[in-house]
């Protein structure tokens, strides 16, 4: 009997990385998935690169405990930061969220200005710039990056303050993107898990720019690294705590509820 594939395994410091989840569904309804959220430690985003590294170590070693055949690394902050480390150090393919993004904001562009935004660890940590720079040169393409850090955006998505006609989001998307507006970018990489659920406010106020969502640009990237497989096309999910808010956040990130168990670990 053949033997039984592996699920995919996919983890974010929290429930954002869902919306991987709900791109892998789009491309391989079939596939088996185990998702881990660190709820219990999110957010990533504003902390040290020694502390995400360790958290990232443990979020793919909790998925590999289970056993998985890839692992993607839907966090933006923990692919800027840990994904040369996480990749040597794990047995299976790891696919992260930057490669793919900056490979496709340098096909998307015109003008050769690329803006980026992701929370303030991976904007100060500029593995996205570097990435879209080296596959700009690699094109032999001149191009120009613009970065922002908009780690509030993260606290409004968790909050609930989405949708067009959002005041407050729209006032806060004014604010962070008035420098990306005026650098005259085409293109715009949402880098961190929540910014593809604020796009249409990011649209309303940068008509005609080129939006990169890299959890999309990831699942092209693992299913170029290993076959789609037709399992039962379950999902498990699993968090480091369930936060009050669960059902709401769930259900934003993956686009329906979630109508399976979720399993609390400690
Ligand atoms: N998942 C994180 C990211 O994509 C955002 C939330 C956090 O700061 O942990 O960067």
């Amino acid at each position: 009997m053949a033997e039984k594939r592996l699920p995919i395994g996919v983890f974010d410091s929290g429930l954002g990385g869902l919306s991987a989840v709900r791109e892998i569904r789009k491309a391989a309804p079939d596939e088996d998935i185990i998702y881990f959220g660190d709820t219990a430690r999110v957010p990533y985003g504003s902390r040290s690169p020694e502390t995400i590294i360790k958290y990232a170590c443990d979020d793919a070693d909790f998925l590999l405990g289970r056993g998985v055949r890839a692992l993607v690394v839907a966090c933006g902050t923990v692919s800027s930061v840990a994904l040369d480390l996480l990749s040597s150090r794990c047995p299976v393919p790891v696919i992260g969220v930057v490669d793919g993004a900056a490979k496709a904001a340098v096909g998307a562009t015109k003008n050769g200005i690329i803006g980026v935004i992701g929370t303030t660890v991976t904007v100060n940590n500029g593995s996205l710039e570097k990435k879209t720079r080296e596959y700009a040169s690699a094109e032999g393409k001149d191009i120009k990056t613009v970065s922002r850090a908009c780690q509030l955006f993260v606290a409004l998505v968790e909050n609930g303050f989405i949708g067009r006609g959002n005041a407050i989001t729209e006032m806060a998307v004014r604010d962070y993107l008035k420098p990306i507006k005026e650098s005259g970018a085409d293109t715009l990489i949402l880098g961190c898990t929540h910014f593809p659920i604020i796009a249409d406010i990011i649209s309303d106020f940068l008509p005609g720019v080129t939006l990169i969502n890299p959890s999309e640009e990831a699942v092209k990237e693992l299913y170029a690294k290993t076959e789609a497989y037709k399992g039962g096309g379950t999902t498990e999910y699993f968090v480091s705590d369930a936060p009050a808010n669960f059902d709401m956040l769930a259900e934003i990130f993956l686009g329906k509820k979630i109508n399976a168990s979720v399993a609390e670990i400690k």
